[in-house]
């Protein structure tokens, strides 16, 4: 592909991911509850924290983790929550513990307001596969991040959806994380590549809601006709009107030593 279709290709994949959260912005907190319950426990399994811990929360959404994470830690200053979509901050700034800064990650740290600027922990929570440019993140996140922090990032795996149909499943997109640790490594920082699991009680039918309204991005190439047929697929697979899901993350923990 011609350098300048692959870059309009990238811009409009960009735009489309911007659109999708522009538009479930509103009920985003609904369709994703059991999913940021479950995201609290392995962040507070895989780091520390104390009061005085400093978040900077990359592509951060309706400031749900943070918000989170500030309460059960009763943090003294507010987490940054940096996000390129107006809808998912106007909750964000609801919410008590946030301070929301419009941008994408690559805009955030190629930005002034972000030199000189220093934080004890970074989280990239399910948004690494929307960067156009990893590069310039983890060097921005080797810039702020402090000599004892710790930058926790994680991604989804078809397992960390309550329920996909098969067609949806397929179209998963994977995360390359070798391609990610060297990346990390070019920045001089270490990283860790693990997996974590968290089991939740899911009402089936908030599973049947999360893939009509299309809670994964890629979710929306599917017309409601194939949702409804995924579901069929699903509802004669489980039985029961509540589900025991294990959602699995894959997290990459990154450090300066
Ligand atoms: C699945 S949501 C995750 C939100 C939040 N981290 C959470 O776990 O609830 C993905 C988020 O990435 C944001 N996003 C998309 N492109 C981005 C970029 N280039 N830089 C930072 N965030 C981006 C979207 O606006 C969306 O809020």
């Amino acid at each position: 592909m011609a350098v300048i279709e692959q870059l309009q290709s990238k811009q409009s994949a960009g735009q489309l991911v911007i659109n999708h959260y522009s538009e479930i912005g509103y009920c985003y907190d609904n369709l994703y509850g059991g999913f940021s319950s479950a995201v609290i426990s392995v962040i507070s399994r895989q780091l520390q924290f104390s009061s005085t811990e400093t978040v900077l929360d990359i592509g951060g959404g309706t400031g749900e983790i943070g918000h989170l994470l500030s309460k059960k830690y009763s943090l003294q200053a507010p987490v940054i929550c940096v996000d390129p979509v107006e809808s998912m901050l106007e909750i964000a700034k609801k919410k008590e513990g946030i301070e929301t800064v419009l941008a994408t990650a690559e805009k955030f740290f190629s930005s002034k307001e972000s030199k000189g600027k220093t934080f004890s922990r970074i989280l990239v929570i399910r948004c690494y596969h929307h960067f156009k440019d990893p590069a310039l993140v983890f060097e921005g996140v080797a810039r702020m991040l402090t000599q004892d922090g710790v930058c926790l990032l994680l991604c989804t795996t078809p397992d960390s959806a309550p329920l996909l149909f098969q067609k949806a499943r397929q179209l998963f997109q994977f995360v390359d994380y070798p391609k990610i640790v060297k990346l990390v490594e070019s920045q001089g920082l270490r990283a860790r590549w693990i997996s974590d699991h968290e089991k939740r009680m899911l009402a089936k039918e908030d599973c049947f809601s999360f893939l009509r309204n299309r809670g994964y991005s890629s979710l929306s190439s599917f017309t409601d006709d194939e949702i409804e047929d995924g579901i069929k697929e699903l509802d004669e697979q489980y039985k029961d009107n509540t589900i025991e899901a294990v959602y699995t993350f894959n997290i990459v923990i990154i450090t300066k030593y």
